[in-house]
């Protein structure tokens, strides 16, 4: 949700920040800007749409050479996306110029200050309070830095500000409350940035920053106070990913390129979980075994497919702990006045580790002396940072838009945390838990047996793609999360209306929207060994005879389903609660190759951002 990007060194700024700014454009892309200091002067451009129409206007209106400036993409909150409110936002004087990510709350009460002192607003942003406020502390003869520890003060909610001034060549500034940003540590020169993302084909050595902070970068120094300007710590670190990591690498999409790196990122969200004296570790799990064992309730908090991971996971861990297990919108949990002590645990998964309703959700769990886990799949983010322990999923960076290895190492974290779980409360023991870890190692493989079979869904996809405007996704127990996960995938990318239900459902309401020739597809438990694989085959008979067109993902083998499947979607064999891990990767390309076919923009699909940095 709007990605920002500062820098300061030896190279050419603009080039530096556009590539940065390339780079972070999932974030949004709405709008975008950047402004550059050169020989005591502000230069700056900024263009609505995606980033490709500041690249054409730049190549027409040319900035001067400059090795210090500030950069934005957009998604706009306060404001419709044209170019008076696209980011940087410069003070009355034009000095200052600043970009912000974040919702600043209280910016009326702000406004209307400096309206009355005669400040003229040239955009409907929130933003531009703090490049007028900026203006004014600096013009009353205080540092950029200190300017931005004061006029941070004054702000309510959420932001990342980062700004530079005429007068202060070499000097980029920021500060952040509720709102994520990073600094690139180079050689001769250094980085801001939403997220490492931007400055990683330059370095790898980052520094995380802390709530409240102030830090001023110059091409060899970083310093980092509390608002009030006393020097403060910040965490540094070295990202193991490099900018391969972060490129498509051939292929037309991030997101279809993150769909064939799931067999990997679900084998290194495994890796070295399994210790020599034959237990499940979880070394990053720093709550003692004594606390874990005195839980007596567990509550999932997540949003959007994070949420149907939780969902996932909810079966999976009632089943294996015996402990009541919720799982719950953090959108909805925060506001409810849920019932939550010192004996629950509240687990929060975040692929981003930014999302805002999640961290308030934490924020309040905490608050109630809850115990929080984060899963999550970004080190250093807000989230794992507020959280009492965290469990890293390992996927590597997640730039499609529409989470997908992101997911699928998210319903592997909740599996080791489960069985984690089991083992220390003494339900599951050894031999046990080594059989399903077995089982769980074996599924990169047969993910990757998945991806090898893909065509035929391709080729439905593109089918569809002509004339389909709506599909419906059904299935039960953990069927049901991959069902809406499947769903919102469709409707994310491929802008169709498309629904998951729970099978066992549809006879009480759903089943009225089932005409001759709905699209259905539908996950069946494996056969024989699950009570309710013949259920699910009574609802795809209940749907045929209304005339819907069912696509059936089925386990290989299974005898009973092809009698009732217009197309069948044959799936590896494994136990029930790990079948996600399989049914979830045809849904995926489904929705990948259909949003194609429709000529869509895959990764940045209209309306949406990766990062939902604001409640
Ligand atoms: C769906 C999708 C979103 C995210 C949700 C949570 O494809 O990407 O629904 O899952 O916004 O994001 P994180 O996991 O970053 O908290």
């Amino acid at each position: 949700m709007c990605g920002i990007v500062g820098y300061c060194g030896h190279q050419q700024a603009e080039h530096v920040i556009i590539e940065g700014l390339r780079r972070l454009e999932y974030r949004g892309y709405d709008s975008a800007g950047l402004a550059v200091v050169a020989d005591g002067t502000l230069h700056w451009a900024k263009k609505a749409g995606k980033l490709a129409n500041l690249a054409t206007e730049l190549e027409t209106h040319r900035l001067p050479d400059s090795n210090q400036g500030i950069g934005h993409t957009r998604w706009a909150t306060h404001g419709a996306p044209t170019d008076a409110n696209a980011h940087p936002h410069l003070s009355a004087d034009g000095k200052v110029a600043v970009v912000h990510n974040g919702i600043i709350e209280n910016f009326a009460t702000l406004k209307a200050e400096l309206i009355a002192e005669g400040v003229i607003f040239s955009s409907d942003t929130d933003t531009e309070v703090a490049a007028h406020l900026l203006g004014r502390e600096t013009a009353r003869g205080a540092g950029l830095a200190e300017a931005m520890g004061r006029v941070a003060t004054r702000l309510a909610g959420a932001f990342t500000l980062v700004a530079v001034s005429a007068d202060e060549p070499d000097v980029v500034v920021a500060a952040r409350r509720n709102s994520p940003l990073v600094v690139g540590l180079g050689e001769g020169e250094n980085f801001l940035a939403s997220d490492v993302a931007a400055f990683i084909e330059h370095t790898r050595d980052a520094l995380e920053l802390g709530q409240d902070q102030v830090v001023t970068i110059t091409p060899d120094s970083v310093a980092v106070t509390d608002f009030a300007g006393n020097p403060s710590e910040a965490h540094p670190y070295h990202v193991d990913w490099d900018l391969s990591a972060a490129e498509k690498q051939g292929y037309d999409w991030f997101m279809r390129k993150e769909i064939f790196e799931q067999p990997k990122a679900v084998a290194d969200t495994l890796l070295g979980r399994w210790s020599d004296r034959g237990e499940l570790v979880l070394d990053e799990v720093r709550i003692s075994p004594e606390e874990l064992r005195r839980i007596n309730k567990i509550v999932i908090v997540a949003c959007g497919s994070a949420f149907y991971a939780g969902m996932v996971a909810k079966y999976a861990i009632e089943h294996w702990t015996r402990v009541a297990c919720e799982v719950e919108l953090a959108s909805e949990f925060r506001y409810r006045d849920p019932i939550i002590d010192p004996m629950t645990l509240v687990i929060t998964i975040s692929q981003s580790g930014e999302t805002a309703d999640t961290l308030m959700a934490i924020r309040h769990a905490r608050e109630q002396h809850a115990r929080v886990i984060a899963i999550c799949n970004t080190n250093g983010a807000t989230i794992p940072r507020e959280s009492d322990a965290v469990i890293y999923t390992h996927a590597g960076p997640e730039i499609g838009v529409a989470s997908t290895k992101g997911f699928l190492t998210q319903v592997v974290a909740c599996y080791l945390l489960g069985l984690y779980l089991a083992q220390i409360r003494g339900m599951k023991y050894g031999d046990e838990i080594r059989a399903l870890v077995d089982e769980l190692e074996s599924m990169p493989d047969k993910i990757q047996r998945v991806l090898d079979g893909i065509e035929p869904v391709y080729e439905l996809a593109r089918k569809m793609a002509r004339d389909e405007d709506a599909v419906f996704f059904l299935g039960r127990h953990v069927g049901y999360p991959v069902a809406l996960e499947g769903a919102l995938k469709l409707k994310e990318i491929a802008y169709l209306h498309a629904e998951g239900f729970a099978a066992g459902e549809l006879k009480h309401g759903a089943i009225a929207v089932v005409e001759e020739g709905t699209p259905v597809f539908v996950v069946v438990p494996p056969e024989g060994r699950d009570q309710l694989h013949d259920k699910v085959v009574s609802n795809i008979e209940e749907i045929r005879a209304r005339g819907a067109r069912t696509i059936v993902l089925a386990e290989e083998g299974d005898t009973a389903v092809s009698a009732f499947a217009d197309m069948l979607i044959s799936l590896p064999r494994c136990s029930t609660l790990l079948q996600p891990l399989v049914a979830a990767v045809p849904l995926q390309a489904f929705a990948c190759e259909l949003a194609t076919a429709k000529g869509h923009d895959v990764d940045q699909p209209r309306n949406l951002a990766k990062s939902v940095t604001v409640e």
